[in-house]
């Protein structure tokens, strides 16, 4: 008799993840990686306990009401605005992330996305390649400073403040950061990193890079106003989600050199991308890849299905979102 609890893994992930899983569980899963419709992922999640999910799972009251044996969701990202958590926790289903295994990761992208759009990279390339360079010029592709320059933060996680970090160390950059809260002292010596208004923070930064959780409060934190707020010559960097940026107001602030240059990692109705966007030449654009490193990518694999594991066979999960469930046992 099969006594092992079964799971839905809702894409497709590496083969030792669902070897692993095995061990513990029938599993289910998406090695074909198809895209299911949303009555297609709740017909496959009838009779799981648990499902390993990604960010495009959407796990809402709906889907709850119709998914009454599920008792987990393990996010394979650190962000989790797809869950609705308070209908989670209603329904006593635990969520969980994968946090600190992507931070430094992530951080390097966030750098590298600055750099790229900083210095024009993508659009020299464009331009290079297009056979258009036939002789050298003084201002060819001539970009903004990073060494040195103003380097703003908005959200300032454990994602953040790696950016701060390298910023600060690495490039000798003057770190300025808003967040609903302070630093300590000590981690704020470490980022060497001052908390300014988030009004300063939009007229003082060089480079603005946007690390904030997405929430009803966060929608649209950067729009029209914002954006009017920000230096001309500067720089936008969002690799938080799609929908903190008001997409439609950054095309036209992009289009109008109102400021210089964004470098997009995240969108909003992602996968989709707005046209005015894909019109603009100074956007760098990049398909929510910060995390993408393989030994990353594996180690976010490995800490969902450890959730899954921990909860469901051990009834202790690594990184709950909401542990008020686990009490409620
Ligand atoms: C990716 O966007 C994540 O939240 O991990």
């Amino acid at each position: 008799m099969n006594t092992k609890p079964s799971i839905l893994v809702a894409r497709a992930v590496f083969p030792e993840t669902i070897a692993f899983l095995q061990q513990h569980f029938d599993v289910a899963h998406n090695q074909a990686d198809e895209i299911w419709s949303r009555p297609d992922l709740i017909a496959r999640l009838q009779g799981k306990a648990g499902v390993l999910a990604t960010g495009s799972e959407r796990i809402d009251a709906e889907l709850l009401a119709a998914c009454p044996d599920l008792k987990l969701a393990a996010n394979m990202a650190v962000g989790f605005n797809n869950f609705d958590l308070a209908a989670m926790t209603a329904r006593g289903v635990l969520g969980t992330n994968t946090p600190d295994v992507l931070t430094e990761t992530t951080a390097d992208f966030g750098f590298a996305l600055l750099m790229a759009t900083a210095r024009r990279i993508t659009e020299s390339e464009h331009f290079l390649r297009a056979g258009q360079w036939n002789k050298w010029a003084i201002d060819m592709f001539a970009g903004a400073e990073v060494h040195g320059s103003t380097l703003g933060i908005l959200g300032m996680g454990r994602i953040g403040q790696g950016i701060a970090r390298r910023g600060a160390h690495g490039f000798g950059m003057n770190v300025v950061y808003h967040n609903r809260s302070r630093l300590t002292p000590a981690l704020e010596a470490e980022c060497k990193a001052r908390y300014v208004a988030k009004d300063e923070l939009l007229q003082t930064a060089d480079h603005l890079v946007l690390v904030l959780p997405y929430s009803a409060q966060s929608h649209h934190a950067i729009g029209a106003a914002e954006l009017a707020r920000m230096k001309p010559t500067a720089t936008l960097v969002n690799i938080a989600r799609g929908g903190i940026v008001d997409d439609v107001a950054l095309a036209k602030a992009l289009r109008d050199k109102r400021i210089a240059a964004a470098g997009l990692d995240v969108y909003e109705g992602e996968p989709k991308v707005h046209p005015d966007l894909l019109a603009c030449s100074n956007v760098v654009l990049t398909p929510h890849i910060a995390s993408a490193t393989v030994p990353t990518r594996r180690a976010m694999a490995q800490l969902a299905a450890d959730n899954l594991v921990g909860f469901l066979v051990n009834g202790q999960p690594l990184t709950p979102l909401n542990p008020e469930v686990l009490k409620k046992k």
